[in-house]
């Protein structure tokens, strides 16, 4: 109760502009609600009452709270913010993708997860990654129409609106921002000139991408230059105005069949017509008195989160101190015990049996947590998938959304790499996925991301490749306090469950907690891999434990918005790009 309203306190304080705030609050060893801030902090939220959005375009951002304003709830302004970052962010926000959304209802108090990851198309087989040597070809699916998987985005932001929605936007309206965008063209900002740079002899090959971003001749677009993208527009008209069958239909659906075929693929424009989005039960579980809730499989999110937290609870982390050695050898054990799981049990559930349950047991985490050495590290080829009990069988893009009746959205979507595939399906504007990388190509062979997997991930017909995207929800006594998610291929459990145990063990606002140094572990590889900002003190420790420690680049989007108990909003974008931002009211 005192840290309640020491906490309100402080709040006012800050947001009154006292900012010269002289006293000490004593901080306990881990909070029972998420962080108390004082103003004193490094970093520091965005603070609004009312709604907010936290994503990786600014201008989308403001898009979301205009719908806010004008009286839409969380799930509104998520679907006008899905689909204005699908023309101001083209390399991760999609109509060519897919993703995974989460919906929290103030009125029911449930937590909906929607599954809109694309599907493998019909021809698709086992071996279709494999080349005449009988060995995975990495370039079938990442370079080729074969991995490409019918696009879901679409499907998922209508049924979405449709079923979620206040009722006081049509999907038209929605989309009407992005539209206005695509058509009048964006300024290009200096993030979107050096990705555009960056990517342009890998996607710059494909004409239609070309003619849309390098303008036919092979240049990127410099900073200030206008991005004008028309058939992307024709197509959000044609959605605007026909709705699904718009792009899942017709002519749309025919030039993206017809242009995946021309780069490899087998998609038809009967697997377009045939996509539906998935409504899932989220997985659940707690930390320290917290509840956790995110995405259930075909994504392995949320159970990797929840099982690195509940195998970390034994331990005092908070004691450990942020960026310590202990710290980060302790995360890196529980890691590499929960993805050594994932490369075994994880596939779509609508294909093979996920021993969702199973992996989630306490008594089976309690025991995998044993096996931990808070002193040494445990080589990984000595860590094999968990004995489970028997109770049964470059880039993605990150919004969270608030609005002011406490609905709240976590949706996490992606084009696999950056731009995907980089094909343009002829004359759409839309930009095609290379997702089907994410399934195992072969038994034991890794992917972009270097993780591997086997017969439950293997390639098949109307199959769901695996993913890692993992929006996320933090509860404390049914009270919604965070919504957080990232992008960042298979760190994305490890980043999402670092930014939950920082505000949780080390008492980090939202700002803290995106902008801290990470470290990641995902078993094979056996790598402790860290940010640049960690002492290399902190990496000399790990390494005399016996971990293989590399510095690494800094990954993630990390889009959080935290509630606190006096219903404030504080939002933080990952300073890690660019271009990100918090809009609230
Ligand atoms: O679904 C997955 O796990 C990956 N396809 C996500 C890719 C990703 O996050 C790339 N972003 N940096």
């Amino acid at each position: 109760m005192i840290i309640a309203v020491r906490r309100a306190r402080a709040i006012c304080a800050v947001l009154l502009g006292f900012v010269m705030f002289t006293g000490f609050i004593a901080v306990p060893a881990h909070a029972d609600v998420l962080p108390i801030i004082t103003g004193n902090e490094r970093f520091h939220p965005v603070y609004a009452r009312n709604g907010m959005v936290a994503s990786q375009e600014a201008l989308a951002s403001e898009i979301g709270v205009s719908i806010l304003k004008q009286g839409g709830n969380a799930v509104d302004a998520a679907v006008a913010t899905g689909f204005a970052l699908a023309v101001t962010l083209p390399r991760a926000g999609n109509l060519g993708g897919g993703g995974f959304m989460l919906v929290h209802l103030a009125g029911t108090g449930e937590t909906i997860a929607i599954d809109y990851r694309e599907t493998a198309p019909a021809a698709a087989t086992r071996d279709m990654y494999l080349g005449p040597d009988g060995k995975a070809d990495p370039d079938l699916s990442r370079n080729s129409g074969l991995g490409t998987g019918v696009p879901g985005t679409v499907a998922g932001l209508a049924l979405a609106h449709e079923k979620y929605g206040s009722g006081t936007f049509t999907l038209a309206e929605l989309i009407a921002p992005a539209i206005r965008l695509a058509e009048q063209g964006i300024r290009v900002s200096d993030d979107l000139a050096m990705s555009l740079g960056s990517a342009r002899e890998r996607i710059g090959k494909y004409e239609a991408t070309n003619a849309i971003f390098y303008g036919g001749r092979g240049e990127a677009p410099r900073t200030g230059d206008i991005l004008v993208q028309r058939d992307l527009a024709n197509t959000l008209r044609v959605i605007a105005r026909d709705g699904l069958t718009g792009f899942y239909s017709g002519a749309i659906a025919e030039q993206i069949a017809s242009s995946v075929r021309a780069a490899g693929g087998v998609m038809t424009a009967d697997d377009l017509a045939a996509y539906a989005p998935k409504l899932r039960e989220p997985v659940r579980g707690s930390y320290r008195g917290h509840e956790v809730v995110s995405m259930s499989p075909p994504s392995s999110g949320g159970i990797h989160i929840i099982q690195i937290l509940k195998m970390l609870e034994g331990f005092d982390i908070a004691d450990a101190g942020y960026g310590s050695a202990r710290h980060f050898h302790l995360l890196a054990e529980a890691m590499r015990r929960a993805y050594a799981d994932r490369a075994t049990y994880l596939g779509d559930p609508d294909h093979v049996a996920v021993p969702v349950k199973a992996l989630l047991d306490e008594a089976y985490l309690a025991s995998r947590a044993s096996g931990i050495d808070p002193e040494r590290a445990t080589p990984s080829a000595q860590v094999n998938a968990g004995t489970l009990p028997k109770q049964e069988s470059e880039q993605t893009t990150h919004f969270s959304v608030v609005d002011r009746f406490g609905n709240a959205v976590s949706n996490t979507y992606t084009l696999n790499f950056s731009y995907g595939l980089g094909l343009v399906a002829e004359g759409t504007g839309v930009l095609l996925n290379n997702e089907l990388d994410d399934f195992a190509a072969a038994p034991g062979v890794p992917n972009a991301y270097g993780l591997i997997g086997g017969e439950a991930n293997a390639p098949a017909a109307g199959k769901r490749p695996l993913s890692s995207m993992s929006p996320t929800f933090v509860f404390r006594d049914g009270k919604l306090e965070l919504v957080t998610g990232t992008p960042g291929g298979s760190r994305i459990i490890s980043m999402v469950t670092q930014v939950i145990i920082d505000m949780v063990d080390f008492n980090m606002n939202p700002a803290e907690a995106v902008a801290a140094p990470r470290m990641h572990h995902q078993w094979l590889p056996d790598v402790l891999r860290i940010e640049q900002g960690v002492s290399p003190d902190t990496a000399s420790l790990l390494e005399a434990m016996g971990h293989d420690v590399k510095t690494s680049y800094a990954s993630g989007s990390v889009q959080s918005i935290m509630i606190t108990p006096e219903g404030l909003l504080a939002g933080a974008s990952d300073p890690r790009r660019p271009g990100a931002g918090v809009a609230g009211y």
